[in-house]
C-alpha cells in the first residue's frame, strides 16, 4: 500500500485520530478533546469542545517564536508600478491596529464585516483583523455590481464594510465607492460605518456614514487575539447557486485553520520559509485559502499580486515575479495559463529568464484541458498539478499529494480524492456506477474539517441543496467518472452553474436580469465554449410578440443590465434573439438538453420535445458553428 492509500484509509476509517494528529499543527488555546461531532447528522462539526484564534495561529505565533523579520506578504502591483514587501512583525502591528479601530466602532466577536476591496495588502490586514476579534469577515469580488454586493449585505447584515476607493484594471479604473453607496442604498439592512481607504489614484467622496481608512488608524489602540470555539464561524464567503439567490458558505475556525496547514503541506508541499503564489483574488475561496490563511498559518510568504497574467504589462509578468522573488510554488487558474500562451504561444517570454526556483505549478478552479497542461508542462519543465475543489469544500478534494507521495500525472484528471474525501461516482438512481462511467461525483459524509458545516442562516437551504439528492453524501454539483487507477476525472458541472474565466456564476442570476427586460418573453442563458475563459455566457431571448426592436439596441441594453446588475464579471456579451425554445409538450424549458448541446455531449434528444426544428436553429448558436 503507498503512503496515500494508507493515509486515505486511515482518514475514512478513523478520521478522529486521523485529524485529532493533524490538529497539533494549530495552536489552540484550549485542545480539542473530541475531534468530531456526529451527534446531529447530516450536520457534523469538528473540534466542538476546543477553542483558538485564527489570526494568533497566522501571526503572532510566528512573530512570538522569533520569526517576526521574515517576509509575510510581497506585494506586487504592476498595474500601480510599484511593490512592497511586509514582515510578519508589520502585519501583525497593522492587523492589531485594525482589529482596534473595528473594535472601537462597536464590533464584537460574531459581528459581520463586508470587505470588498482589490489585491492590495489591506484586504488581507481587513481579514485578518475580524479574525483576531473573532467577527465574521464576507469578502466580496470587486467585479461584483451594486445588486451583488446588496443581496449580500441583506443576507449577511454586517455592521461595518471596507472598501477602498478604487480598484485597478488594466483597463480602466474602478471607483469602488459609487458601487457601495448604490449598494447600500439599495439593500435593507443599513450598516453603521463604511471604512474607505482612499487611493493615491482616486479620491472618494465621504459621506454622513464614512470613515477614512488612515484616520481610524492613527487614532486606534491595537487590539489583542479573542479565543472563540472552533466551531465559531470565521468568515462566510457568497458563491453562485442554480437560483439568483448566492448562497453563504460558512467557514469555522478551528477544522479550517488545521486543513489549511495540513492540505500546504501535504497536497502542495509547501513549508515554513517558502515562497508561494496564488495568482487569485482575495475575492474567491482559492484567494481566502491559498493567498490569506493557508501560507500564513505555514509561516509561508505569499505573493499578492495586483494585475493580470497578460497586459501588465505583457504575457511575461508571470515569469518575472517568479524570478524577481524566488516563487517555489505558483497556483493560478487554466485560464490565465491559456491567456498567456495566445499571447506567447512559442514560450519565448521566458528565454532569459531564470525561474529555477519553481518547484511546481498547481492549476485549480476549472477543468485543466490537456492542451493547457502540455504547453505549461513544456514551457516551464515543472510538474503541472491539477486540482479539484469547491468554495464549499475551501481546499482540494482531488489531487496529487506532492508533499505525502507524489503519483504519476495523467493528463485531464486531477489524479485522486484527498485523504478526508470518500469520492463516489453515483448514476441516476444514486448507485455506484463502474470505473470509466460517468455520473455524478459525491462525497460521503462526515467532509472533513474545513469544509462547509452549514450556510450562512440555513441549515435547510444546506441540507435541501447538497445533502438530500443522494443521502449521507454531499452531491457536489460536478459530473464525471473514476478510472481502473483509480483517478478521478471532473467533467463540468451538472447544474446551471457556469465557470466563466475562473469565475463561478449563476446562469439563473442572470437569466433573470434578462427576463426584466421588458421586450423579452422568455430567454436561457448558456455557457458555451470559448478558447481563453473556458465558458462564456451567451443568452437566447424570445421576443414578446409584436415587439419591434433592433438586435443591437436589444443586446446592448441586456448587456449593460448584467453589468449593473452583477456586475462585469459576468462577461455576457452576446444576447442572440430566437424564434423560440425547445420545450417540452408541458411547456418546460428544455434547459438540461441546452447545456448538453453547448458542452458538446451527445445528449439523448427527450422524446417529449415539443418542436424538433427548434433545436436546429439553436444548436448552431451554442456550439459556435453559427
Ligand atoms: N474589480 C473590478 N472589475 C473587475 C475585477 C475587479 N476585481 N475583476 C474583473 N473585473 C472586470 C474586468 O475589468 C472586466 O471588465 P471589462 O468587461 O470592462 O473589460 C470584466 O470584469 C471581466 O474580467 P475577467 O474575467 O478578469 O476577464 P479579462 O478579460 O479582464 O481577463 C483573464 C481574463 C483570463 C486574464 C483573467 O480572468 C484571469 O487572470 N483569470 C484568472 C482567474 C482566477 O484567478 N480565478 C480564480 C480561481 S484560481
Ligand atoms: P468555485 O466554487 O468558484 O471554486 O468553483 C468550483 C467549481 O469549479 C467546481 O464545482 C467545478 O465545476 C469547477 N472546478 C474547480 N476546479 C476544477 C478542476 N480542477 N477540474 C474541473 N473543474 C473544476
Amino acid at each position: 500500500m503507498t503512503e496515500y492509500r494508507k493515509a486515505h484509509e486511515r482518514a475514512r476509517l478513523t478520521p478522529g485520530d486521523f485529524w485529532g494528529e493533524a490538529a497539533s499543527l494549530i495552536d489552540w488555546v484550549s485542545s480539542p478533546d473530541r475531534v468530531l461531532d456526529d451527534d446531529r447528522p447530516p450536520l457534523y462539526r469538528w473540534f466542538p469542545d476546543a477553542t483558538l484564534n485564527t489570526c494568533w495561529n497566522a501571526l503572532d505565533r510566528h512573530v512570538e517564536a522569533g520569526r517576526g523579520d521574515r517576509p509575510a506578504i510581497h506585494h506586487v502591483s504592476p498595474v500601480t508600478d510599484s511593490a512592497r514587501t511586509i514582515s510578519y512583525r508589520e502585519l501583525l502591528d497593522e492587523v492589531a491596529l485594525f482589529a482596534g479601530v473595528l473594535h472601537g466602532l462597536g464590533v464584537r466577536a460574531g459581528d459581520r464585516v463586508i470587505i470588498y476591496l482589490p489585491m492590495i495588502p489591506e484586504a488581507v490586514v481587513a481579514m485578518l483583523a475580524c479574525a483576531r476579534i473573532g467577527a465574521v469577515h464576507s469578502v466580496v469580488f470587486g467585479g461584483f455590481a451594486p445588486g451583488e454586493l446588496a443581496a449580500r449585505i441583506d443576507d449577511a447584515r454586517p455592521k461595518v464594510i471596507v472598501t477602498a476607493s478604487c480598484g485597478i484594471e488594466p483597463r480602466q479604473l474602478v471607483e469602488y465607492k459609487p458601487l457601495i453607496d448604490a449598494a447600500v442604498a439599495s439593500a435593507t439592512h443599513a450598516p453603521e460605518r463604511v471604512i474607505v481607504l482612499q487611493r493615491p489614484q482616486c479620491r472618494a467622496a465621504m459621506g454622513p456614514i464614512d470613515l477614512d481608512w488612515q484616520e481610524a488608524m492613527a487614532g486606534a489602540i491595537p487590539h489583542g487575539t479573542v479565543a472563540v470555539r472552533a466551531t465559531d464561524p470565521l468568515y462566510i464567503l457568497y458563491t453562485s447557486g442554480t437560483t439568483g439567490r448566492p448562497k453563504g458558505v460558512v467557514r469555522d475556525n478551528g477544522g479550517h485553520a488545521v486543513a489549511m496547514a495540513w492540505s500546504f503541506a501535504n497536497v502542495y508541499g509547501m513549508g515554513p520559509g517558502d515562497v508561494w503564489w496564488a495568482a487569485s483574488d482575495v475575492g474567491w475561496v482559492v484567494g481566502h485559502s491559498y493567498i490569506v490563511y493557508a501560507p500564513l498559518i505555514s509561516g509561508a510568504t505569499s505573493v499578492m499580486f495586483e494585475g493580470k497574467p497578460v497586459g501588465t504589462p505583457d504575457a511575461g509578468a508571470f515569469w518575472r515575479v517568479i524570478e524577481d522573488y524566488s516563487v517555489n510554488g505558483l497556483f493560478t487558474a487554466p485560464t490565465a495559463i491559456r491567456a498567456i500562451k495566445r499571447e506567447d504561444p512559442e514560450g519565448a517570454l521566458l528565454g532569459g529568464r531564470d525561474i529555477s526556483s519553481l518547484r511546481t505549478l498547481f492549476l485549480a478552479g476549472e477543468r485543466l484541458d490537456p492542451n493547457t497542461y502540455h504547453w505549461a508542462s513544456k514551457h516551464l519543465q515543472v510538474p503541472v498539478i491539477d486540482n479539484w475543489w469547491q468554495t464549499e469544500t475551501g481546499w482540494p478534494i482531488a489531487s496529487n499529494m506532492r508533499g505525502m507521495a507524489p503519483m504519476p500525472i495523467k493528463p485531464g484528471s486531477p489524479t485522486v480524492p484527498v485523504p478526508g474525501y470518500e469520492v463516489h461516482v453515483l448514476d441516476d438512481e444514486g448507485r455506484k456506477v463502474a470505473p470509466h462511467q460517468e455520473g455524478s461525483i459525491v462525497i460521503k459524509l462526515p467532509l472533513p474539517p474545513g469544509t462547509l458545516p452549514t450556510l450562512w442562516g440555513d441549515d435547510d437551504r444546506y441540507i435541501d441543496g447538497y445533502l438530500t439528492a443522494n443521502p449521507g453524501y454531499y452531491t457536489s454539483g460536478d459530473g464525471g467518472y473514476f478510472d481502473d487507477d483509480g483517478y478521478l476525472y471532473v467533467m463540468g458541472r451538472t447544474d446551471d452553474v457556469i465557470n466563466v474565466a475562473g469565475h463561478r456564476l449563476s446562469t439563473g442570476s442572470m437569466e433573470a436580469v434578462v427576463a426584466a427586460h421588458p421586450l423579452v418573453a422568455e430567454c436561457a442563458v448558456l455557457g458555451v465554449h470559448d478558447d481563453i475563459k473556458g465558458q462564456v455566457p451567451r443568452a437566447l431571448v424570445v421576443l414578446k410578440a409584436g415587439a419591434d426592436i433592433d438586435p443591437d439596441v436589444l443586446s446592448a441594453e441586456i448587456v449593460l443590465a448584467v453589468r449593473t446588475e452583477i456586475g462585469p464579471v459576468a462577461a455576457l456579451k452576446s444576447v442572440i434573439i430566437v424564434p423560440a425554445l425547445p420545450k417540452t409538450r408541458s411547456g418546460k424549458i428544455l434547459r438540461k438538453t441546452m447545456r448538453a448541446i453547448a458542452d458538446g455531449r451527445d445528449e439523448p434528444v427527450p422524446s417529449t420535445i415539443e418542436d424538433l426544428s427548434v433545436l436546429e436553429t439553436i444548436t448552431p448558436l451554442l456550439t459556435g458553428r453559427e
